[in-house]
């Protein structure tokens, strides 16, 4: 299959996109861009085209799909029993990159929610996102358009590297603003609960509506079901091994743990030749740069070729835009055959949560 780039990032173009919505409303697969990732699309009325999606992406058949709407009041077409909350919360946060949990209609198809009786919906605040669901004239459902497993797309050749030859068109509308996947709410249990952070946090939701949320909470016992099955799988990863560095600790210290984690992986490493990615804080970035690290890790193994990437992200906005590089560099990293990738962790409170929680599902280990 030839795979057409539809090219709209100048935003007046639109008509551009009436191919692949009649595509899509036809049965066909299309990836379009949202504020979030872009996503692979296909009609929440066909199944046939659901199920190639969990095909193409060789996604597990237990982890059900989000449905993309471009106006609010579409939102009692695929829900039933939506409380009073859910219309509070959605006044503030859509369009945007939250998604919320409902009880499903029956007028959508158990492939989408993988036989749940609840249905998770989100309106996308991206221009062309909106425009794009308006022509196709049906309900949307879009997983990230990636291979399942690897790192989730965030500009159009991140698609075209897992899809290209497989979909019929991809939407190119440029770098997605945010960089990480919506926020996940559960509105159907008593109390609202955040099932996948995201750029929304739970204190941002009681900020603006005044409602509780119970933040997310991370699941570290195996045998405990998720109540957002996605969460369960392993997620993101590049093909390079990843290794979180510790950022609690004292700066002379977290030196400490960035050059004895080298050196231990540098001493096992088999290769003559190894590349390093690093993706970290700027102000990190200019310590080790400050203090020779790096020329003297490279004396130290003068038997080997090292060579080092760095990419530093703003340490004074640095859980935002650690979350908006943080997939794009994993792809820029494998496309130059780096071994290893070392990132710094962030805080975990608020946006630091939602980037955490991604860079810990695509990392091997902490240092
Ligand atoms: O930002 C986003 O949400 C992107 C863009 C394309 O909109 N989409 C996205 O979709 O991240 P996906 O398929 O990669 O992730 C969907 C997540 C999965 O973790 C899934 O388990 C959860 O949503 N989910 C879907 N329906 C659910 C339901 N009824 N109850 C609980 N979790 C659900
Ligand atoms: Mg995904």
């Amino acid at each position: 299959m030839k795979t057409e780039i539809i090219s709209v990032k100048n935003k007046q173009n639109y008509e551009l996109l009436d191919p692949a919505a009649k595509a899509i409303a036809e049965g066909a697969l299309v990836a379009f861009p949202t504020e979030t990732v872009y996503g692979l699309g296909a009609s929440a009325f066909l199944p046939d085209a659901i199920n190639k999606v969990f095909e193409v992406k060789g996604r597990p058949q237990d982890n059900p799909l989000i449905v993309h709407l471009a106006e609010l009041d579409e939102i009692k077409k695929v829900a039933v029993e939506i409380p009073t909350i859910a219309y509070q919360i959605l006044e503030q946060f859509s369009p945007g990159p939250l998604t919320v949990i409902l009880k499903k209609g029956t007028i959508v198809p158990d492939e989408v929610t993988a036989g749940l009786d609840t249905v998770a919906i989100r309106f996308p605040e991206n221009e062309i996102a909106k425009e794009f669901i308006r022509r196709a004239g049906v309900p949307i459902v879009a997983p990230s358009a990636n291979i399942s497993g690897k790192p989730s797309p965030t500009q159009a050749w991140h698609v075209e590297e897992d899809f290209d030859g497989i979909i019929p068109f991809i939407i190119d509308g440029g770098i997605c603003d945010v960089g990480v996947e919506s926020t996940i709410i559960d509105l159907t249990s008593d109390i609202p609960e955040i099932l996948r952070p995201g750029i929304i946090s739970a204190q941002d939701i009681y900020n603006k509506t005044g409602i509780q949320v119970k933040e997310y909470q991370k699941i570290t016992d195996p045998n405990i079901k998720p109540k957002a099955p996605g969460q369960k799988y392993k997620h993101y990863s590049p093909m390079a091994k990843v290794i979180i560095l510790e950022t609690q600790d004292e700066l002379g210290t977290r030196i400490e743990h960035f050059t004895k984690g080298l050196h231990e992986y540098l001493d096992k490493s088999q290769k003559d030749e190894v590349r390093i990615g690093l993706f970290l804080a700027k102000n990190f970035v200019d310590a080790i740069m400050e203090k020779k690290i790096l020329d003297q890790i490279n004396k130290d193994f003068s038997d080997k070729q090292i060579f080092f990437m760095i990419s530093e992200y703003d340490s004074s906005n640095a859980a935002i835009d650690a979350s908006h590089e943080l997939f794009n560099q994993f792809r820029l990293f494998d496309k130059e055959q780096v071994d290893l990738i070392i990132c710094s962790a962030e805080p975990e409170i608020n946006q630091g949560i939602a980037y955490m929680n991604r860079l810990g599902k695509a990392a091997d280990r902490r240092i």
